[in-house]
């Protein structure tokens, strides 16, 4: 499937469940914190914090992002890119955990038929309700579960402030023999046999400047697919370099 049309079917899926579909807004956006947009929620970062109201109740984007953390795996990892566009949809206090991971799924194994067997989810360390969720909504098998800390799956704040919280990534194996060796960590190591290609964010804390965790008057939910990396799983290539949006400019 070539990128165009994943871009298409995302927004059409979710358009089809009740989410509006909103234009990608500009790359360096209004928010004085931040110099670039660099994720789906940026142009959101108000309603999810709470201190705008909701005007609908859910959303779905393709949102250009630019990404400088990245740029010291640009080039040396099969997945990372500086510029990208993440697909995401968006509940503002609708649907939480239960109704994300659903349609992550519904998405991702019953729309575009990814086989079930090559996905495995990551859950913050004591998440417990995502993983029951896993396990005995969706069926995952418990040994393609894994709990990670912090450093991988807690999202947020972009900036000093501002609202996150506990997130699940959804990653696809593209083949034992591209594990960096026989002690590869897994969905919790960064060489290129896991590709994570999608995030689930469960937004429900209020990051303050002094450090600390307030909760969020509502619950959000704030997610993120990468376009590039979803469509080398759909193209069957091992980098996305190799993928239609970027083969053309790496002929020339
Ligand atoms: N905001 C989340 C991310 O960028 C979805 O990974």
């Amino acid at each position: 499937m070539q990128a165009g049309e994943l871009r298409k079917r995302y927004l059409e899926f979710f358009r089809d469940r009740d989410h509006a579909v909103v234009p990608s807004a500009p790359l360096v956006p209004k928010d004085p914190t931040l110099l670039f947009t660099s994720a789906g929620m940026v142009q959101f970062k108000d309603v999810l914090w709470g201190r705008t109201p909701p005007s609908i109740p859910r959303a779905t984007t393709c949102q250009k992002c630019f990404r400088t953390t990245d740029i010291e795996n640009v080039g040396r990892t099969a997945f990372h890119n500086t510029f990208f566009e993440m697909l995401g949809n968006f509940s503002f206090g609708d649907y939480f955990k239960e109704g994300a991971i659903r349609l992550a799924w519904e998405f991702l194994v019953g729309e575009l038929g990814v086989p079930e067997d090559r996905l495995s989810v990551s859950v913050y360390l004591d998440d417990d309700e995502a993983f029951t969720l896993w396990r005995d909504s969706i069926g995952g098998p418990e040994d393609r579960i894994t709990r990670l800390g912090a450093e991988h799956n807690w999202w947020g704040p972009v900036g000093d402030s501002g609202p996150c919280g506990p997130d699940s990534e959804i990653f696809f194996d593209t083949g034992a023999d591209r594990a960096c060796g026989p002690d590869c960590a897994g969905v919790g190591c960064d060489c290129n046999r896991y590709s994570e290609i999608w995030n689930l964010v469960f937004m429900e804390f209020d990051a303050r400047e002094d450090g600390t965790l307030a909760p969020l008057g509502r619950k959000n939910i704030d997610t993120g697919m990468g376009l590039e990396r979803t469509s080398a799983v759909l193209q069957g290539v091992e980098t996305v370099f190799e993928t239609d949006l970027f083969r053309p400019i790496v002929e020339a």
